[in-house]
């Protein structure tokens, strides 16, 4: 049933949706939107016409989830925002699976790890083997982010990154790339590495006695993040920004945002 539009799932009318999944006739579905049976995301909709994402929106039929989705394994980008847990679940805390609709969240897990008060790209995917590609060291998957210091990155740092940076446990990173965006802004930075340790950016960062005040993932391999998505929104990725996902490094002639359009989070309020 899934067409692809431009690649995302097309939107598809719920009573066409509710008659391919087999509660009769298209007649039939128009009776029970109109009789108030069906919800959408948990809330009764009674318009026949109303277009769901297939595999997005959650459709229920007296209470029942409907499987409305396509074969293809489910794979979204996410604008984590700070103050979300990279889990699959947590007793106390809010986790990045609470913020997709249940039955999106039962079928993926996150692909790698962002810490609480990072923001930024994370995907989600139902995808194991791509999920294990994008955070095996061995295919070094690139990943870029934006970071504000409580002080100035010496240029000197650029050449200590591309050697390695030796951790507070002995461990020397792999080779990184630091740039420092804009000479008036030497407390901004954004920084390339190839693998995800512990805390990897702030520790590489305090090796030089620097704290990180803020971090934002901006790229996986040659995906960037959709300026688009406000903190905390989500949308499938295409075929395509599949495959940029596992190019690596980013291919001449792809580039992303400047800096303008995406903007820097408050200064104040985030402490790590
Ligand atoms: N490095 C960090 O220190 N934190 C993150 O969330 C990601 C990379």
């Amino acid at each position: 049933m899934v067409a692809e539009h431009g690649g995302l799932p097309r939107p598809v009318r719920l009573d066409r949706v509710l008659a391919e999944a087999g509660l009769g006739t298209r007649r039939d579905a128009r009776t029970l939107i109109k009789r108030g049976r069906v919800s959408v995301n948990g809330v009764t909709v009674r318009d026949p016409g109303r277009h769901i994402r297939p595999n997005i929106d959650q459709v229920a039929v007296d209470g029942r989830a409907l499987e409305t989705g396509a074969e293809d394994p489910v794979t979204l980008m996410l604008n984590k925002p700070r103050g979300v847990i990279t889990a699959t679940r947590d007793a106390a805390a809010r986790t990045v699976l609470d913020l997709l609709p249940a039955a999106v969240a039962r079928k993926v897990v996150p692909a790698g790890r962002l810490d609480k008060d990072t923001e930024g790209l994370l995907i989600l995917t139902e995808d194991g083997q791509l999920c294990h590609r994008l955070i095996s060291p061995r295919h070094a998957v690139e990943k870029e982010y934006w970071a504000r210091l409580d002080g100035s990155v010496s240029p000197s740092l650029v050449e200590a990154f591309a050697a390695g940076v030796r951790l507070d446990d002995g461990y020397v990173t792999l080779p990184a790339r630091l740039v420092i965006e804009r000479v008036e802004q030497p407390g901004e930075a954004r920084v390339v590495v190839t693998e995800g340790k512990y805390h990897q950016i702030k520790r590489m960062f305090a090796a030089f006695g620097l704290r990180v005040t803020a971090l934002r993932r901006l790229r996986i391999g040659s995906l960037w993040l959709d300026p688009a998505l406000a903190p905390g929104e989500y949308r499938p990725l295409t075929g395509d920004e599949i495959q940029l996902l596992l190019r690596n490094p980013a291919a001449p002639g792809v580039s992303g945002p400047d800096l303008g359009t995406i903007t820097a989070p408050p200064s104040s309020g985030t402490t790590f």
